[in-house]
């Protein structure tokens, strides 16, 4: 008989973003045949940290530096430019995976960069403070059916009328939005030549995200769905409209890959030893003050694709049980467990209380959250050692964390229900501790 084998393991992160997918994917993408991502696009920023040197993807899968085939799925926007230059910064650097794009993932025009930070500014206190990427207006387009997608990139005579339909309707947005009668600074041929010029550098790598990643599960190839964002952050089930345009749950693979539901065999849940959030809207467990500094600076929480600084906030038990519900997720990954050495006691939010009286669920909607007043545990925490002590208590496993650490990850697992089973304790890819072997 012929042993099963895991095929199928998604990645997303349990929060606001941020809580170091990228470190954890490159660290499972090892046995992995293919690394693919399923929504967002260049708003997402992804870090990996190999002996010093660091690297960062925007659009790119993070397998990349693993050579593994990375495939860009039809759930994901794609800003053409960005994906060149990414692409370019790989190979000056010695890397060549194989890329695939999605025949169907949608495109991003100057346009839409233009419009995200003009109606961010007619939000007004609901602006969610966007990474002004154009994914938003992008993601619209396509739900309203008027968006291009790669594949209209190809074929000229496909690509001008409905490049020209959607110019025309996004110029008359600009000029609702803004109140000005005169065109924007932008050429329309100009884009047209730029954009049939990346359609014929993207041909050799497009295909049908669907067709080409069930064929490779019916070979027996191994798939690693790498989730941008964080689950809070989500269309559906996020802090709306404190978030971003796209599902950033596992329920985005099935739609933003073509990949069934029945064939996703684990699902993985990043989370941080503390919570950030960059952007917009409630934070309940927001830290201010010298705490807030301290923790900042030693986890270096400042955006990957902005250079905003992250706010911070102790980690939120109740908000990661919502993201734990709503994933299933199998087991956890924690990370930034050196980032809060020396803050001693270390705070766990247990409980929202809302009109005097505790919440049996994350309340979604951030009229109420911000309402809410968070009640903690609070825990013994670690003390502080160089990187080079940190990095041998990886090398060494988990019987040789301190034992605030370990308590510290019991309780959560306590509380969340879900095992936590990688410990990342440093940025670089050794610093990682695994108990448990999710490809087997
Ligand atoms: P992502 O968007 O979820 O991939 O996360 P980012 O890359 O935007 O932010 C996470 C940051 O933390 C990156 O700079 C990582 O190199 C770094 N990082 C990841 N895990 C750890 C860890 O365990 N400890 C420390 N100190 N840094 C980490
Ligand atoms: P990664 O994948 C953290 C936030 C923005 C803003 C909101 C909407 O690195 O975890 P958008 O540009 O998507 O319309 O912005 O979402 N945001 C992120 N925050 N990490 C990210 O990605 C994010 N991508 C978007 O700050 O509040
Ligand atoms: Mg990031």
């Amino acid at each position: 008989m012929i042993e099963k084998k895991t095929q199928t393991i998604i990645v997303t992160g349990a929060s606001w973003g941020d809580e170091g997918k990228g470190k954890i994917v490159d660290y499972l993408a090892s046995e992995a045949d293919i690394v693919a991502r399923f929504q967002g696009g260049n708003n997402a920023g992804h870090t990996v940290v190999v002996k010093g040197e660091k690297y960062k993807f925007h659009l790119i899968p993070s397998g990349a530096i693993k050579n593994k085939t990375i495939v860009i799925g039809n759930g994901v926007v794609i800003d053409p430019k960005v994906l060149f230059e990414e692409l370019n910064m790989l190979e000056s650097r010695g890397f060549t995976p194989s890329l695939k794009i999605s025949d169907t993932a949608h495109v991003i025009f100057p346009f839409h960069i233009l419009l995200d930070g003009i109606e961010e500014e007619t939000k007004g206190n609901y602006a969610a403070g966007t990474t002004k990427r154009g994914i938003g207006p992008t993601y619209s387009d396509k739900a309203a059916r008027y968006g291009l997608r790669v594949f209209d990139l190809l074929d000229e005579s496909i690509f001008r009328p409905k490049f020209n339909r959607l110019y025309e309707l996004k110029l008359k947005q600009y000029k609702a939005l803004t109140g000005k009668t005169e065109d924007w600074d932008l050429d329309r041929e100009e884009i047209i030549q730029n954009y049939l010029e990346y359609g014929k550098k993207m041909k050799p790598y497009v295909i049908s995200s669907a067709y080409y990643l069930n064929s490779l599960l019916d070979k027996g190839k191994r798939i690693l769905f790498e989730g941008a964002q964080g689950c809070l952050l989500g269309i559906d089930h996020g802090m709306y409209p404190f978030g971003t345009s796209s599902n950033t749950w596992a329920g985005g693979v099935p739609g933003g890959c073509g990949v069934s539901p029945t064939r996703i065999e684990k699902i993985i849940g990043v989370i941080k030893a503390y919570t950030s959030r960059v952007g917009g809207g409630p934070l309940p467990t927001e830290l201010e003050g010298d705490l807030a500094h301290q923790i900042r600076e030693q986890g270096h929480e400042y955006g990957t694709t902005t250079g905003r600084p992250r706010r911070v906030g102790w980690i939120d038990l109740v908000a990661l049980k919502y993201a734990c519900m709503i994933n299933n997720y199998n087991a956890l990954a924690i990370t930034m467990l050196d980032a809060l050495e020396g803050v001693n006691p270390v705070k766990l939010c247990v409980g929202y209380k809302y009109n005097g009286k505790i919440m049996d669920s994350w309340p979604i909607h951030s009229e109420i959250i911000k309402k809410c007043i968070t009640e903690y545990i609070e825990m013994p925490g670690w003390a502080a050692r160089p990187a080079e002590e940190w990095s041998n208590i990886a090398k060494q496993g988990f019987d040789s964390l301190p034992d605030e650490i370990k308590n510290y990850i019991c309780k959560i697992e306590e509380i969340l229900g879900v095992p936590i089973s990688v410990i990342s304790i440093g940025p670089n890819r050794e610093d990682t501790i695994l108990k448990e072997q999710f490809w087997d």
